[in-house]
C-alpha cells in the first residue's frame, strides 16, 4: 500500500514501505520472555514532522524506541530509516546514521561542567577529527548549550542545574550527534507550565531547523500543544492515531490512558 502524510490509517491492513516515511516500522515486536511488550506496531514517520506517542504506564513507548534505536534488537519486525533496513542495528550505528535519542533515566558525568558533558556526547562525531582539535567541539558544546536554553549556566556542574535544566542538558546530548531524527523519551516528566513551554520552544526550533521527532511524555497538554499528530499505543498495540484534535476526543484514548477522564 502506498502512504503519504494524508492517508488516512487502516488499523487492520497497515503494511509499510521503506520509501513510507523517514522512520518506518513495520510489524514491529518486542518480547521479554512470555511479556509481549511490543505487540506487531507499525508506524511511519514523515520527515520534520513532531509524532507523539502516548499511551499509559508500561504501554511498550519506551520499548518501542529501544528497538527503534538499537538499545535493544526486536524480536521480530522491521525497521527502516532514511530507506534502509535498519533493523537490529547496534545503538552506535543508528547514531552514526543519524538517529539519537534522549533516556528517561540519564546520568550525567558530576565532576564534569554541562557543556562537558555535552561535549562528551559530540565526541563519537568530532572528537577525533581535525575539527575536534583546537577547541572546535568546546564553541559546538557550547552553542548546542545556547540552543537548549543552557547558555546561562553551562560552566556549572549539572548537579547544580535544576530539574528542567537536566532535561534540556540531556535534549542537548541528543542534539550533539546531529541527528536527522530524535526520539524523545518523556521531556516534560516533572515540569511545570513555564518550563514545558521552554522544552516546547526547543523541539519547535529544532524542527524548523529540519530536524523530525518522535516525543512520549504523560503531560498530555503539553504534549498534544507540541506535536502534529498522535499515536497511541496500550499493550504494545496501537488503539489510535490521528491529530491531538482527533486524540483529545476519542473515547477509547481517554478511556485507556485516564480511564474515562477528560484528557
Ligand atoms: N528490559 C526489560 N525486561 C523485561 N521487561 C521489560 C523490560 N523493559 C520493559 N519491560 C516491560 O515491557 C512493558 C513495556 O515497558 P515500557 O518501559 O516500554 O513502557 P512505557 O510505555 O515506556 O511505560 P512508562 O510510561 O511507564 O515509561 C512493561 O510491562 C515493562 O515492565
Ligand atoms: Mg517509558
Amino acid at each position: 500500500m502506498s502512504v503519504g502524510t494524508e492517508r488516512v490509517a487502516d488499523v487492520e491492513t497497515e503494511a509499510y514501505g521503506p520509501e513510507d516515511g523517514v522512520l518506518v516500522a513495520q510489524d514491529l515486536r518486542k518480547e521479554f520472555g512470555g511479556l509481549v511488550a511490543v505487540d506487531d506496531l507499525s508506524f511511519a514517520v514523515q520527515s520534520q514532522e513532531i509524532l507523539g506517542f502516548i499511551g499509559p504506564n508500561g504501554a511498550g513507548k519506551s520499548t518501542t524506541f529501544n528497538c527503534v534505536t538499537g538499545t535493544y534488537p526486536p524480536t521480530g519486525g522491521t525497521v527502516y530509516f532514511k530507506g534502509e533496513d535498519v533493523t537490529g542495528l547496534p545503538a552506535y550505528e543508528m547514531v552514526h546514521k543519524g538517529m539519537s535519542r534522549t533516556f528517561q533515566e540519564f546520568a550525567p558525568l558530576e565532576d564534569r561542567p554541562v557543556v562537558e558533558n555535552i561535549e562528551l556526547a559530540l565526541a563519537p562525531n568530532l572528537l577525533f577529527t581535525a575539527s575536534g582539535i583546537g577547541g572546535e567541539t568546546e564553541r559546538l558544546a557550547r552553542e548546542i548549550c545556547r540552543r537548549v536554553g543552557l547558555g546561562d549556566v553551562m560552566d556549572q556542574s549539572p548537579s547544580e542545574l535544576p530539574h528542567a535544566g537536566m532535561l534540556k542538558q540531556e535534549l542537548g546530548r541528543a542534539i550533539a550527534t546531529q541527528p536527522d531524527v530524535m526520539l524523545v523519551d518523556e521531556p516534560f516528566a516533572g515540569l511545570a507550565g513555564q518550563e514545558v513551554q521552554e522544552l516546547t520552544d526547543v523541539m519547535l526550533s529544532l524542527r524548523d531547523h529540519g530536524m523530525t521527532l518522535i516525543v512520549v511524555d504523560h503531560n498530555m497538554r503539553g504534549l498534544l500543544n507540541l506535536i502534529d499528530r498522535a499515536f497511541v499505543i496500550q499493550f504494545g498495540s496501537k488503539i489510535a492515531e490521528g491529530t491531538p484534535e482527533e486524540i483529545k476526543n476519542d473515547p477509547k484514548v481517554q478511556e485507556a490512558y485516564l480511564g474515562g477522564e477528560e484528557i
